[in-house]
């Protein structure tokens, strides 16, 4: 059976409101005519096991809760995306290829319900017409007949998946891939086209953003591939963009994330570079060139003239947060020795203190555990933060030499005091885990992480809540997700007002 034939099959099913019936979520498994995960295998191992995409898009309602309960008072919607390919890639670098699909669990009177949609982007319209894939691998990217994309489709070699991240600002959800354009989404999850921040074109955005928490304006990053410009965008509260600021690196500069304080754009970027000859000579188009050395740039929001520091090389694809303190920026993040896309075994949450006046920074690392995707209260965004939820590896997961970007431990880190407390998910893995603020809460920690769990004996997933003020107690709540929720990467507590 084809593909679309499966998909009209279980959308007519859908339609008929089968997938709603019943207590739990059991129809999606019990009852689909196709199967969830998609019809090809990989010997990559970031396309098997739990990195295995899904074809099947589902609704559940009323799921199980296997243990704890779902706060009453909680409402709103953990929206998670992640590299989801529907046909089996050409070349695949992860984290930098895929289709994106939305995993969303919405939270409303203590009842928890489900949903995933593909983004549909005109990268996926093309694949899909032409029943394969067709674009080759961000890193590796092969030419495209231009006579494959339909009238008023952009052509292109690289692959829009719009995979990497999702987030809600304006009142638009928006989904987000890297240097390129991004895709609002329904609430539901329809794709409702290409995101324009109230002009005319589609706006390029990196996948990573911050909010500033006096005025709430979006700071959206832009790079490029093919030039050395980097473009900081300011998008006001209602999603219409306001202005835009360069500043140039030395050669076209792959930058996943970016920090804001109250009164600095804070750029901090290695030596990761797009080298169009090495792709020529058939080898990754990113390449590391430590000889070009570490680069901050320090950009005033009040326009003036940037701060450049220079020093010795390392690598960052996410930042927790950065905020000034005592005349100096303090950032805390994931540190890499260097840029690799096959990553994540050496990488160590660190702080970096930059002194704007001596244009200097010093480095200290907080704890030897291997780690990424760092995340805090999004409230106290660019306001000083004092705990860092980070994910790491124990030696109670099973699995043999799991690949990057594997965990099982969501850590809680106190930066003020150095010390950690932890939830073991045992022969689980975790991954990044979003902060949900609890309703009415004033700490800093009042509130809850959220993450999809996955089980690799049972091949099945869970969403977990657990008490960001004591990790290390039972979750809040385990909730039973209908189908197994592949591996992902940035999710957020998406709130309707
Ligand atoms: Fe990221």
């Amino acid at each position: 059976m084809s593909h679309q034939l499966t998909r009209r099959s279980f959308h007519r099913l859908a339609a008929s409101g089968a997938a709603l019936i019943g207590s739990h979520a059991l129809w999606p498994l019990a009852h689909a005519d196709e199967p969830a995960d998609v019809p090809w295998t990989s010997d990559d191992p970031h396309l098997s096991g739990n990195f295995l995409p899904v074809q099947r898009e589902v609704d559940a309602r009323d799921l199980r809760v296997i243990s704890g309960r779902i706060p009453a008072d909680l409402r709103g919607v953990y929206m998670r995306n992640g590299p989801n390919p529907e046909f089996k890639p050409l070349g695949y670098a992860y984290p930098l290829d895929g289709d994106g699909m939305i995993h969303a669990v919405y939270i409303e009177d203590g009842k928890a319900r489900y949903r995933n949609r593909f983004v549909d982007t005109e990268s996926l319209k093309v694949e899909r017409r032409a029943g394969h894939a067709v674009f080759g691998s961000f890193t590796h990217p092969v030419p495209v007949d231009p006579a494959m994309f339909a009238p008023g489709e952009v052509p292109s070699q690289l692959k829009n998946g719009a995979f990497v991240n999702i987030i809600r600002h304006g009142g638009r959800l928006i989904a987000l891939n890297e240097a390129t354009t991004s895709y609002e989404m329904s609430m539901e999850l329809d794709t409702l086209g290409q995101w324009t921040a109230g002009g005319t074109e589609p706006l390029r955005l990196g996948a990573h953003n911050r909010h500033h928490p006096r005025t709430g304006d979006l700071y959206a990053l832009e790079y490029s591939w093919r030039t050395p410009m980097v473009k900081f965008h300011r998008i006001d509260p209602s999603g219409k963009l306001v202005s835009t600021r360069s500043v140039e690196m030395p050669m076209p500069t792959m930058i996943h994330d970016f920090i804001l304080t109250e009164r600095y754009i804070v750029l901090i970027a290695g030596p990761a570079v797009f080298d169009a000859q090495a792709a020529k000579a058939g080898k990754s188009m990113l390449q590391w060139r430590p000889d070009l050395g570490m680069r901050i740039a320090l950009l005033p929001l009040d326009g003036g003239a940037p701060t450049w520091i220079e020093g010795d090389p390392f690598f960052v694809f996410h930042f927790g947060n950065g905020f000034e303190r005592g005349g100096r920026i303090v950032v805390d993040y994931v540190h890499h020795e260097s840029f690799a896309l096959v990553h994540g075994k050496d990488a160590t949450l660190r702080r970096l203190t930059i002194d704007p006046a001596r244009r200097s920074f010093k480095v200290h690392q907080f704890s030897d555990e291997v780690t990424e995707f760092p995340r805090v209260n999004h409230l106290y965004e660019a306001l000083p933060t004092r705990y860092v939820y980070v994910p790491t590896l124990t030696s109670s997961l099973k699995l043999p030499d799991p690949p990057s970007a594997v965990f099982n431990t969501v850590l809680k880190f106190d930066t003020e005091t150095g010390r950690s407390s932890r939830h073991d998910l045992g022969n689980q893995i975790v991954g990044e885990a979003a902060f949900v603020p609890r309703p009415g809460g004033h700490r800093e920690d009042d509130g809850y992480l959220a993450a999809f769990t996955y089980d690799p004996a049972r091949r099945s997933s869970n969403f977990v809540l657990l008490d960001a003020r004591r990790i290390e107690e039972a979750p809040v709540a385990v909730i039973e997700m209908p189908q197994r929720v592949p591996q992902g990467l940035h999710g957020n507590w998406i709130t309707r007002t």
